[in-house]
């Protein structure tokens, strides 16, 4: 939903718990290649971090983490680390499977999934239906994911259903559009993460990020473990959003508390 929500407080935390979490994984490469391996080892040390963080979410009781795990860009990688990444995500997908279920957690994917390969996309389909009754946390797996991707598959649908009829032009609005996308059920992340310090969003969710919460962290994803979303958790708690509106007791920056 676009509209403000009313947020969660959590006091232990001092303040707004998120919702919806998203995150770019980024830096498995550099994290390797600073300890003298290979990028793939980056890549396998990265899947610890996947688990530990999305048991972490779901145990503290956030609704939807979406993690990006592969853009309609990295196709353009070497075809062996491409391969390497296919053959983890498949991987991947049965053996998360008894995690996934201990912590009622249900699985989805966003993205071009057809463009995976056959393996991978059979494990995927069977994750999903293996965990689609679980009623806790929403994971949602970006694969094959880029967001000017996304908005073109959108308009391409729009676009046959008003030759069809179905929908009038004169219809469209920020909502319409939203029932296009990959996944218009889940609300828009509250805070979008990105690790290894990167400062941009690679693509990823630019239709849904138009008021997320934005941090970035300085460890690469394969160290991005439990303490470090918790410091993420910590500084959202501190954010205050207003959606272009105003909030009457916000902070003035610089100026001391009484
Ligand atoms: C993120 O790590 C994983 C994917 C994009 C699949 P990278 O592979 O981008 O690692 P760096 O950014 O090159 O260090
Ligand atoms: C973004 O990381 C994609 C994923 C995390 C899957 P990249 O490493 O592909 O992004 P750039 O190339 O640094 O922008
Ligand atoms: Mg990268």
């Amino acid at each position: 939903m676009s509209r403000p929500r009313l947020q969660i407080v959590r006091p232990e935390l001092g303040g707004p718990f998120p919702e919806h979490i998203a995150i770019i994984m980024d830096g498995n490469g550099r994290w390797a290649k600073g300890r003298g391996m290979m990028r793939v080892f980056g890549h396998k040390e990265g899947i610890g971090s996947v688990r530990e963080i999305t048991t972490e979410c779901a145990r503290m009781g956030v609704k939807s983490l979406t993690l990006y795990a592969f853009s309609v860009e990295n196709w353009k990688r070497p075809r062996q680390e491409v391969g390497y990444l296919m053959e983890l995500l498949e991987q991947f997908l049965v053996d998360e499977r008894p995690t996934l279920m201990d912590n009622d957690v249900r699985l989805r994917a966003i993205g071009r999934i057809d463009d995976l390969p056959e393996a991978a996309l059979a494990r995927l389909r069977e994750t999903e239906r293996l965990t689609a009754n679980n009623e806790g946390m929403l994971l949602r797996l970006a694969l094959s994911y880029g967001a000017r991707a996304e908005i073109a598959d959108a308009l391409k649908r729009f676009a046959r259903d008003v030759a069809a009829g179905t929908v009038r032009e004169s219809e469209i609005d920020d909502e319409t559009l939203r029932r296009y996308l990959y996944d218009s059920t889940t609300p828009d992340p509250d805070l979008l993460i990105r690790t290894s310090g990167e400062l941009r969003v690679s693509n990823f969710l630019l239709w849904q990020i138009s008021y997320s919460e934005l941090y970035v962290a300085k460890e690469c994803w394969p160290e991005f473990r439990r303490p470090q979303l918790l410091a993420a958790l910590e500084d959202y708690a501190r954010r205050v959003r207003k959606f272009g509106g105003l909030v009457v007791d916000a902070p003035v920056p610089g100026e001391a508390k009484a």
